[in-house]
């Protein structure tokens, strides 16, 4: 019994049982119905889809979701098509545009076009559609019935056709309104049987009065200067706003709104001037005093010693607006201060720093950062020290090796030499290490006399060392390797060997890029050297065609890993002059690269090469055409035969 009653309470205090149902059923709908899968309960952001019968057209949203106990938004309506039958088409005189008297069904929110019988007028617009079931149909008007005598009128409107005695039964009028006013209705009107159908009515447009704009504080919208009153058409709508200095009432961070004219005088908001009451400043004062501030007012704060204005805009001037003072003043408890740190530099420019703000500071050379290289300011100051101490570095215990002559301690920059033991070599190159910010640099360490495995880039090593591994290489030792493609050691051979020598690889194992001395530029070549060959860290020279010279002073370049540096360019000079040019078997005398007009420049031949005189030895002088007589070295032999 008593297990009963607890189990009874225990789902009585159940709390997700009747909570847990956030949405009564949805809604149904006339002509739909709900698509989606039915629930026995529905939660918070469960969704619902609803689709209409056939033919019929759905309006709003195809899903509403539950959203806060409720459905959003509201169900969709189905909205009916239209249907006409033959009969009242011909009893109205009408065919569908087209010429056809047929049973019509069109959906909502379609159109059809209309004509009338022979004979017949049809009262505009031809053209009607469908709205949830209900088609207004076009009248035909007989051309056999009676005339109509003058024309209606409306008030505030004109006719616009011809005015005339008598008008024929289907004959129409137009009107048009006076300006301001807007016309309701149809703009014509016409005979029918001797009455006249329905005349347009032209709306009052509404008034807005300047002198009441004036007393509520209201102006026009990117209006210039018009001081008689406002019209606006019925159905339009005009834009207004508070004048400067003034906000709307009920919402201070607005100033313009919108009046539409319906029929109805137009209500305007209440307009209300932009003030700010004299602020309160904790800690602090400020000038000018006043009890009361209007737009664009500024006030310059003054905070109490050991306060700050914040934020620390340099101005501490803070503005009127119709959001209130902005910024909002405030002075605030200075927790942090960094104006001069020994032996340092703040880096931030800045004094006073507010909690959370952070600091960033250099130590001078010869001095680091006793924590941290910023620090942070907390509630009771700075988190980390703001201090710069000397750096100094203690002897370090080498095992495999001592220190040549130990000192107690030593000062930035010192210098201490290691000497190793039998068998070990000192880590780094020579042997002395040096006192810096992060400590011995090289680390004072002695390592065992050999060379370790090493990875080559771009290369690779013979594959017996890759697979046996007889690492670490004794003193005397060697490995070959080889470059991958587009990369030479060294020497430029494909294979070479790096010997161990003191703990060392000579050469290193290295892989240089090679530049493509054929490379292809504009007015010069780059000059062959014998292997053809150019690595990384290769200088070169290149020669320009005649009549052009190096764009840059030197005609030398670096190849680099990104190819040549400075791209080989040659341009033509403002001035003529003549270019070194580049003999195959021969030198010119000078390292000059160009020439003035006359200038004579000697070359000489290499060894089995001559002139064509048979001259090893010849000059040249630069003309107006170029170099006479041409620079030439040709085979001895050849120039013999010649
Ligand atoms: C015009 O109206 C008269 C009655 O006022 C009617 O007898 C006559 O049939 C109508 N004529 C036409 C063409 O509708
Ligand atoms: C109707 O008016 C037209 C001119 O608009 C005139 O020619 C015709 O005679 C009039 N018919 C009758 C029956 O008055
Ligand atoms: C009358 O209405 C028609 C169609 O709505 C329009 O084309 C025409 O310009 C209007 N006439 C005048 C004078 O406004
Ligand atoms: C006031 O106007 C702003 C800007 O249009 C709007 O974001 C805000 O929601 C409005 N506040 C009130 C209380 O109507
Ligand atoms: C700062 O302002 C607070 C609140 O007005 C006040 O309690 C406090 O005594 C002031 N401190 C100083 C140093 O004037
Ligand atoms: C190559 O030229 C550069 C720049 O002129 C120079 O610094 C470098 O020492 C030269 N290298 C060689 C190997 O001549
Ligand atoms: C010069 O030409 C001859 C015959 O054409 C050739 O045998 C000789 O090797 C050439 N000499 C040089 C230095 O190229």
């Amino acid at each position: 019994m008593k297990a009963w009653l607890l189990l009874v309470a225990a789902f009585l205090l159940w709390p997700g049982c009747s909570s847990q149902k956030a949405c009564e059923e949805p809604d149904e709908i006339d002509f739909g119905e709900i698509v989606s899968a039915e629930k026995a309960k529905y939660l918070e952001n469960d969704r619902v889809q609803y689709r209409c019968n056939p033919s019929y057209v759905l309006e709003g949203p195809e899903w509403i979701q539950c959203n806060g106990q409720k459905w959003t938004p509201h169900p969709p309506k189905c909205l009916a098509p239209c249907s006409i039958t033959r009969q009242q088409l011909t009893r109205k005189n009408l065919f569908v545009f087209g010429n056809q008297r047929k049973a019509q069904f069109i959906q909502s929110d379609h159109s059809l076009q209309f004509q009338c019988n022979e004979g017949y007028v049809l009262v505009v617009p031809s053209v009607r559609k469908c709205v949830d079931g209900y088609m207004d149909l076009p009248l035909c008007i007989s051309e056999r019935g009676k005339n109509c005598s003058g024309p209606p009128r409306t008030e505030n409107g004109d006719i616009t056709t011809l005015s005339e005695k008598q008008y024929r039964s289907g004959s129409s009028v137009e009107f048009r309104c006076q300006t301001y006013y807007a016309i309701g209705g149809q703009n014509r009107s016409f005979c029918n049987n001797g009455t006249w159908t329905k005349v347009p009515i032209c709306l009052d447009p509404c008034m807005i009065p300047r002198t009441e704009l004036e007393s509520q504080k209201i102006e026009v919208k990117d209006e210039i200067g018009a001081p008689e009153n406002i019209f606006v058409q019925h159905g339009h709508s005009i834009e207004l706003a508070c004048r400067t200095g003034y906000v709307l009432a009920a919402n201070s961070s607005k100033s313009a709104f919108v009046i539409h004219c319906d029929g109805t005088p137009p209500v305007f908001p209440k307009c209300k001037e932009i003030t700010c009451n004299s602020p309160r400043i904790s800690n602090g004062t400020f000038r000018p005093q006043r009890t009361i501030y209007h737009d664009g007012d500024l006030i310059r704060i003054q905070c109490d010693s050991g306060f700050t204005f914040d934020p620390d805009n340099g101005e501490k001037v803070v503005e009127c607006t119709k959001n209130g003072w902005s910024p909002p003043p405030k002075c605030i408890k200075i927790t942090c201060q960094a104006d001069y740190i020994e032996n340092g530099n703040v880096l931030s420019p800045k004094i006073t720093y507010k909690e959370g703000e952070r600091i960033r500071f250099s130590c001078n050379e010869g001095y680091s950062h006793v924590d941290r290289q910023d620090a942070l300011c907390t509630e009771t100051g700075w988190g980390t020290k703001l201090q710069c101490e000397e750096i100094k570095c203690f002897p370090p215990e080498v095992t495999n090796g001592y220190l040549q002559y130990r000192r107690d301690h030593y000062m930035y920059n010192d210098e201490i030499e290691t000497i190793c033991n039998e068998g070990f070599v000192f880590g780094g190159p020579g042997k002395v290490s040096k006192c810096t910010a992060t400590g011995w640099h090289p680390p004072p360490v002695c390592k065992q006399n050999g060379c370790d495995y090493i990875r080559i880039e771009n290369g690779r090593m013979a594959d017996r060392f890759e697979w046996y591994k007889p690492f670490p290489l004794w003193q005397g030792q060697s490995i070959e390797f080889y470059c991958y493609r587009g990369y030479l050691p060294k020497d430029k051979q494909r294979w070479q060997t790096a010997r161990c020598i003191n703990s060392r690889y000579d050469p290193e194992p290295k892989c240089f890029k090679i530049c493509d001395p054929a490379q292809h530029f504009y007015y010069g070549h780059i000059i062959y050297n014998y292997y053809n060959t150019y690595i990384e860290g290769d200088n070169v020279t290149f020669v320009c065609d005649m009549g052009y010279s190096p764009s840059t002073q030197q005609s030398s370049i670096t190849c680099t890993k990104k190819g040549w540096s400075p791209a080989p360019r040659c341009i033509r000079p403002v001035e003529h002059t003549c270019t070194k040019v580049f003999l195959s078997h021969g030198n010119f005398g000078s390292q000059q690269q160009s020439f003035q007009i006359n200038a004579k420049a000697k070359y000489i031949c290499h060894d089995g090469y001559t002139t064509s005189k048979g001259e090893t030895e010849a000059e040249t002088q630069c003309l107006k055409e170029g170099w006479s007589p041409e620079p030439e070295c040709i085979n001895l032999s050849k120039a013999n035969e010649q």
